[in-house]
């Protein structure tokens, strides 16, 4: 099920004078309800300006934006509400903590939803957990924690609007290895659990590989490429023609395969590798 689709929306940047600059042209996309989507496209591409339209924070020249079936902008008051069920985490999100503890900053959307006291409190435990903030970093003050601590506290803050789609704009960039996993594997348990969609901008492919489910490839302000994995990285061609590329991974395995060893499947992730090698050399794969 279609949970938020772009119907050919145009944006352009300083409309009408001479810095005008189209960033987004005639978009069509549909994101499936439930599942991890991700959006992959060189800087300047147009990302950030697409996660804007998704919970009505920037509006389209034309278009229309809909979420479950109904076009948000239709009523343009209450368009607040939108950005209550779709979250949008943007950019380095650690420079906006601005409350005096941990727990009140995350609780601080929950609290705008008029919440009542019960209800933030579980929530802000729950939003906590999924990103990955200790229980006991919740009465410290924000700007006591690490660069990598801030950045978790302030995707606990969008979580805890429990919106229906949940939207991050490179959630993971900076992070070590392990400060990645640790997100990716938050959102993935929010997803889960809540049911709820993710969209995650990222210019990794190996991260992409891994976690999405739905790859959506941005150029040039426009929509290049989109669908699974096996659709889209499976198109190598295509991507190389615009200076992108598939996953390390994939590159080492389709050159074992032209060195002789028979591995059927395209592989994207290192810990398919593992299993097809594993298969292969007769070993146990767990
Ligand atoms: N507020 C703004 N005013 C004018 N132009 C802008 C504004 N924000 C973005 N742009 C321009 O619009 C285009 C798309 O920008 P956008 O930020 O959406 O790209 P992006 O794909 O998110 O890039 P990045 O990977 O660097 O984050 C770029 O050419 C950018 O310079
Ligand atoms: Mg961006």
């Amino acid at each position: 099920m279609t949970i938020l689709e772009l119907s050919d929306v145009f944006f352009t940047y300083d409309k009408g004078t001479p810095d005008a600059h189209e960033a987004l042209v005639g978009i069509n996309l549909k994101i499936e309800q439930g599942l991890m989507t991700g959006i992959i496209g060189h800087t300047g591409c147009g990302k950030s300006t697409m996660l804007r339209m998704f919970n009505g924070l920037l509006k389209p020249d034309s278009g229309k934006i809909l979420l479950d079936g109904k076009d948000i902008w239709e009523n343009p008051k209450e368009i607040s509400k939108v950005r209550f069920r779709v979250g949008l985490v943007m950019q380095y999100p650690e420079y906006q903590l601005f409350d005096e503890t941990v727990r009140a900053d995350i609780a601080y959307g929950p609290r705008n939803m008029g919440l009542d006291e019960a209800e933030i409190v579980r929530r802000v435990e729950a939003a906590a957990s999924f990103a990955g903030v200790s229980a006991d970093m919740l009465d410290r003050s924000p700007f006591e924690l690490s660069g990598g601590q801030k950045r978790r506290v302030a995707i606990a803050g969008i979580m805890a609007m429990q919106p229906e789609v949940l939207v991050l704009d490179e959630p993971a960039a900076g992070l070590d290895p392990k400060g990645r996993e640790d997100i990716f594997l938050g959102l993935d348990r929010y997803r889960r659990e809540s049911g709820a969609s993710v969209i995650i901008v990222s210019h990794s492919m190996e991260d992409m590989a891994r976690y999405c489910d739905r790859l959506v490839v941005m150029n040039d302000a426009k929509i290049y490429m989109e669908g699974t994995q096996r659709e889209v990285f499976g198109d190598a061609e295509k991507l190389m023609k615009i200076g992108l590329g598939v996953p390390e991974v994939t590159k080492l395995i389709s050159l074992l395969r032209e060195g002789g060893m028979p591995i059927a499947q395209e592989i994207y992730t290192v810990d398919d590798a593992k299993t097809a090698l594993l298969e292969l050399l007769g070993g146990d794969s767990k």
